[in-house]
């Protein structure tokens, strides 16, 4: 735990290497300067009236001490003091209406949804994450959907509809913009943007289950046009098949159908791969999971996703608290408070399966990690 710490720290003061540091003061996003200049007026007028009341306060604390010259034992006696309550009263109303005029300005800025704005699905579950481009579908050419890693364009407002698919989770970029709900049920809007291509770090922000803490995105925001070329690409992309007695047939095989002799469920039952039978929905899009750099939303990222794979497919409720899917090395797993036993596959067959959904990869003009370092 303390090693994690440390190195959470070390991140977060570094800043995650060649990424941005989370932050709600990144001024590349205009929700964040919109924010900003809010909290500008906000704590302006309270520095203010601190200022005045302090100084009220010393004024008089020293003007009527008690051992003041020519001090008399009986105060002055009046009551009230008509000029001084009506500015007590105006001045904080009018500073009130004037924050209240610029909230409400801010709000019209930000809340309707931009006529040029790029629209993506967001769904929530425990604890992961599905990416769904609205734009490209099935008559263009294929849906577009990509688990826990958001590609989104720059310099152009991204409308999120953001829905969960069990209970509450909350969609959060810090850089990008402030955090809105994820409620199953209902689909909610949300807007993000930025000026600055990079990779961003997301989280659910609301208390869902035992990996909250690991519910994790990444947010790769493109130049419009390489953008654009991915969403193109990601659209025609139809998952090839496998030569045949290749491991990749032999994994495709075991994806797609599981093993029933051994209680194996098939992969496809709850994954998608677009251009294959696989359309499973109650797990993350896994398409072009060879392109993808992160494992278990965002548990792992880099070699350290690429070394988890095996334990990954192997036991995922043993490496990753709460996660639904089901062990392959027979281990047993829990499904709705009920302990079952997971299916199993040999070693030789899990690293089959591994090979085949390395091989989902987008082409290389699409790929969105291309030169992120
Ligand atoms: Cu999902 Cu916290």
């Amino acid at each position: 735990v303390r090693a994690g710490l440390l190195t959470a720290g070390a991140a977060l003061l570094t800043g995650c290497g060649s990424q941005q540091l989370l932050s709600i003061g990144d001024m590349s996003s205009a929700y964040n300067r919109e924010i900003f200049w809010m909290s500008v007026w906000a704590i302006a007028f309270s520095i203010i009236i601190f200022i005045g009341v302090s100084y009220a306060l010393f004024y008089t604390v020293r003007k009527f001490r008690e051992d003041r010259p020519g001090h008399d034992a009986a105060p002055a006696q009046f009551h009230g003091n008509n000029r001084l309550e009506v500015i007590l009263v105006v001045v904080p109303v009018l500073i009130v209406v004037l924050l209240s005029v610029l909230t409400v300005r801010s709000m019209a800025r930000l809340n309707p949804t931009p006529q040029n704005a790029t629209s993506i699905n967001v769904l929530a579950r425990q604890f992961w994450w599905n990416f769904t481009y609205p734009t490209a579908t099935a008559a263009a050419g294929g849906v577009v959907s990509n688990g826990n890693e958001l590609v989104m364009p720059t310099r152009n407002p991204v409308a999120l509809t953001i829905t969960s698919g069990d209970v509450m989770h909350a969609f959060w970029a810090p850089n990008l913009g402030g955090q809105r709900n994820a409620t199953p049920g209902t689909e909610k809007t949300w807007q993000i943007d930025t000026n600055r291509p990079g990779v961003y770090q997301g989280n659910c922000s609301l208390l869902c289950g035992a990996s909250h803490a690991n519910m994790r995105y990444k947010v790769v925001a493109l130049e419009p046009e390489r953008y654009n070329s991915f969403l193109a690409a990601a659209q025609a992309y139809r998952a090839p098949t496998p030569a045949e007695g290749s491991a990749e047939a032999r994994g495709y095989t075991i994806f797609m159908q599981g093993k029933p002799s051994t209680g194996a469920l098939a992969c496809a039952a709850c994954h998608r791969v677009q251009g294959t039978p696989a359309n499973g929905a109650a797990g993350p899009d896994l398409s072009f999971f060879g392109t993808r750099r992160t494992l278990g939303a965002g548990m792992w990222e880099g070699e350290r996703a690429e070394e988890m794979l095996i334990p990954w497919l192997a036991n995922s409720p043993g490496v990753k608290p709460g996660s639904l899917m089901p062990p392959y090395n027979g281990a047993t797993y829990r499904v709705n408070g009920q302990v079952q036993k997971g299916g199993v596959l040999t070693e030789q067959e899990l690293s089959d399966v591994a090979a085949y959904i390395r091989s989902l990869r987008l082409p290389e003009e699409a790929n969105y990690w291309r030169d992120v370092p």
